[in-house]
C-alpha cells in the first residue's frame, strides 16, 4: 500500500508526515497556489527539500509549459532536485510525449488529470510509473467513478504493466476502502481525508476506556 498526502500546506505536512503513514506527497499548481506558492523553481525547490526532511520515499511535483519541450525541460529540472522526485504531467498528447521522453531519460513520472479508462492504457504504453484518476471529479461529472477506476485497475492488471494506479481526488475515507476492496492500493488524499482516518467515534471511545482503565480510574 502507498498513501500520499495531497498538499503543499506546511502546517499539514508537519502535522501528518511524522506519522510514518505516508509513502510520499503529491502536489500540483492548484495545490501550490492554495499554499501561496507558484509553479517556479524558487518556490518548489525549498518546499521539496522541506518535505524530504520527513520520513517519505517520494515527492511529486508537476512540470509546466503547454508545449512538449517546456514540459520536458521543467520536468528534467524538477527531477534534478532529488532522486526521490517524481514528475507529474497532465495526460494530454503533449504530456504523453513528455512522459515518454522523461522515461527514456530515467525520470519517474505520474500522468495526472485522468478521467477515462482508456487513459490507463496510454499511460502504461508511455512508460509512466503512476496514472492518477480523479475519483471525486469523475463522480462530479455524473459518471460512476468506482466503475471507471475498477475498469482501469482491470486494464493495468491484465496487461502486466508496472504502471501503478494512484487514485486522486478522494473526498471520503470510505471511498478509499471501497476502492481498496477492488484491488487499488495507492491513493493520494488531502489533510481533510487524513483527519477522517482517525475520527471513528467507537475507536476513540474504546481507546479512552483503555486509558482510563490503565490509569486505574
Ligand atoms: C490531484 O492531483 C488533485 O490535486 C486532487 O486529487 C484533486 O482533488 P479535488 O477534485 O478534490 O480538487
Amino acid at each position: 500500500v502507498r498513501l500520499f498526502l495531497d498538499t503543499a500546506d506546511r502546517e499539514a505536512l508537519a502535522r501528518w508526515l511524522p506519522t510514518g503513514l505516508f509513502h510520499g506527497v503529491t502536489t500540483n499548481p492548484t495545490i501550490l497556489d492554495r499554499a501561496g506558492l507558484r509553479s517556479s523553481f524558487d518556490d518548489i525547490a525549498p518546499l521539496m527539500q522541506e518535505i524530504l526532511t520527513y520520513p517519505v520515499q517520494e515527492v511529486q511535483a508537476q512540470c509546466w509549459g503547454t508545449e512538449t519541450d517546456a514540459l520536458i525541460e521543467t520536468g528534467l529540472a524538477l527531477a534534478a532536485l532529488d532522486p526521490r522526485l517524481v514528475v507529474k504531467v497532465p495526460i494530454t498528447e503533449n504530456g504523453i510525449r513528455a512522459v515518454a521522453a522523461l522515461h527514456a531519460r530515467g525520470v519517474r513520472t505520474t500522468l495526472t488529470a485522468v478521467y477515462v479508462a482508456h487513459q490507463a492504457l496510454t499511460a502504461a504504453a508511455s512508460g509512466a510509473d503512476y496514472v492518477a484518476p480523479y475519483f471525486g471529479r469523475i463522480n462530479d461529472s455524473g459518471r460512476d467513478a468506482l466503475a471507471v477506476i475498477s475498469e482501469m485497475q482491470a486494464i493495468l492488471g491484465s496487461t502486466g504493466t508496472t504502471t501503478r494506479l494512484l487514485v486522486a481526488s478522494l473526498r471520503h475515507a470510505e471511498d478509499m476502502a471501497r476502492l481498496a476492496s477492488l484491488g487499488c492500493d495507492t491513493f493520494t488524499f488531502s489533510p481533510v481525508v487524513a483527519e477522517q482516518l482517525f475520527s471513528d467515534p467507537q475507536t476513540i471511545e474504546a481507546s479512552a476506556v483503555f486509558e482510563a482503565t490503565a490509569a486505574g480510574a
